[in-house]
């Protein structure tokens, strides 16, 4: 990986308003955990659940997260899935509609559900972000369920002391015990009372400024509280805390991921402990936001973590990657046959395209509205790799068999705070064929104008060609 820091002036551009959503005639089907890249379900659309978290039940693990559509932040409901592999999932319901006025309703905003089941009464409940849609009136609020993918019923604010707890980021955590905690932007921790319908204790207060996006897990003795600074939908270098006690003291560790990756380009949303073999591995989950392609165009960041001791470690950046079955470690992913370069005959550059020469590695860029890109591959998985760069926008990508019919297209974000080169977009695994990949400029790339209207995101709207790689 590449990170060089350059000043770049770009020009803001006006946003258009066409929108390409992912879609595909062919569900998607994966041997691995793939980070960074759109995922196609079993119906074979996107995988749509954001600021999400997920919840085991028996030998199933079900994904709760934020519906998003593009164009609009407004609530759109919050899906539930379910995998057993936890690279696959399978779309079950939408967990949580939007409701029909007031507080998730229409136009308001739902972020981050968390779901746990109270041992107590053996009910769902889920908590998440209420909030308006300028995030000016914000709770965390609860919904329950007699099944894990609901319909879950929404109860309003979570009380605590007969009022609502006024705070957006929010996450949750389930003891060894069986003590529910709801966690908040900043470092407070609350605990839950045993039918977690209500707050009964308020154990841990304003730790940190920001502090957003808070996830916690538990190995041993220690508890790793893990959170982002103050960014808005931008990426920053998430970091953590320790503790043996959830009162504290927490002394306050480094970052997750090597400083500057920005999180290798994520936000914190979740860790799971996965101990299906005779290791436990501690996933890592993140979200690459996209706004206002949120739908279609932002991703996860899926990573397994490194814990010893105090320390929480991510030193790599791993594209795809398995979980071994028998030992329950993570393992490498799938192994490359045959790897596409820009010079290639199968890559086919159309409209104005320059080498870039000041950034690394070299790549073909473009941000002319007409201009594209294909590759032609024989095999039964391809990636595409691209540069993601601070001017880097959208891109629309299609994937066609040999006949020209379309099978998958998507929009994929090639933006990033730091120039960096990954995969952007991987295909299910296909029958073994002759397939064509393509790219064109979309023409907007990511931005964000927080509540001090103070703007984020990409200078510009480039899409980049590194290279591809198959698998036969
Ligand atoms: C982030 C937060 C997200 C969302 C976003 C809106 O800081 O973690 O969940 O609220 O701000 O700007």
């Amino acid at each position: 990986m590449i990170i060089r820091s350059y000043a770049y002036a770009g020009l803001l551009l006006p946003l258009v308003t066409f929108s390409h959503s992912v879609s595909a005639k062919t569900p998607g089907r994966y041997d691995a955990i793939h980070s960074g890249t759109p995922w196609i379900d079993q119906r074979g659309l996107p995988v749509s659940a954001h600021g999400g978290g997920i919840t085991k039940d028996g030998d199933t693990y079900y994904l709760f997260g934020e519906a998003h559509r593009d164009m609009t932040n407004a609530f759109a409901g919050f899906n539930c899935y379910s995998s057993k592999d936890l690279a696959n999932w399978r779309f079950e319901s939408v967990a949580l509609p939007v409701q029909q006025s007031g507080a998730l309703g229409p136009n308001t905003v739902g972020e981050r559900p968390k779901v746990m089941r109270s041992p107590t009464t053996g009910k769902f409940v889920m908590f998440m972000h209420a909030d308006a849609i300028d995030y000016r009136g914000q709770f965390v609020g609860y919904a329950t369920a007699m099944n894990i993918t609901g319909p879950y019923a929404f109860q309003g604010p979570l009380l605590f002391n007969g009022k609502p707890i006024a705070k957006w980021d929010m996450g949750a955590f389930q003891d060894e015990d069986g003590t529910g905690y709801v966690l908040l932007h900043g470092g407070d921790i609350y605990r839950l009372a045993d039918d977690y319908r209500s707050v009964r204790e308020h154990i841990n207060k304003a730790m940190a400024h920001g502090f957003e996006s808070p996830a916690m897990f538990r190995k041993g003795k220690t508890y790793y509280f893990l959170g982002s600074n103050l960014t808005g939908w931008e990426r920053n270098d998430n970091y953590y805390f320790t503790a043996t006690s959830l009162n504290g003291p927490w002394t306050r560790q480094g970052t997750i991921a090597p400083e500057g990756t920005l999180t290798w380009n994520s936000q914190t949303t979740f860790v799971l402990p996965i101990a299906d073999g005779k290791k436990t591995t501690y996933m890592f989950m993140g979200d690459r936001w996209s706004y206002p392609r949120q739908a279609s165009a932002a991703t996860y960041v899926w990573q397994p973590l490194i814990v010893t001791g105090t320390k929480i470690t991510m030193p790599v950046y791993r594209d795809a990657w398995r979980l071994d079955a028998a030992t329950g470690a993570a393992k490498p992913g799938p192994a490359i046959s045959e790897t596409i370069v820009a010079t290639d005959k199968r890559v086919r550059f159309a409209g104005t395209w320059r080498q870039e020469a000041a950034i690394e590695p070299a790549h073909h860029v473009t941000d002319e509205s007409s201009s594209s890109f294909s590759v032609t591959f024989t095999g039964t998985q391809a990636s595409l790799i691209s540069v993601a760069r601070p001017d880097g926008g959208y891109a629309y990508i299609t994937l066609r068999d040999r006949l020209g019919k379309e099978m998958i297209s998507s929009t994929v974000d090639m933006y990033s705070k730091y120039p960096v080169s990954g995969i952007k977009f991987v295909t299910p695994l296909l029958a073994r064929g002759t397939y064509t990949i393509s790219a064109s400029v979309v023409g907007d790339g990511w931005y964000w104008r927080n509540k001090k209207g103070e703007r984020s995101g990409s200078a510009g709207h480039a899409i980049t060609f590194e290279r591809a790689e198959v698998r036969r």
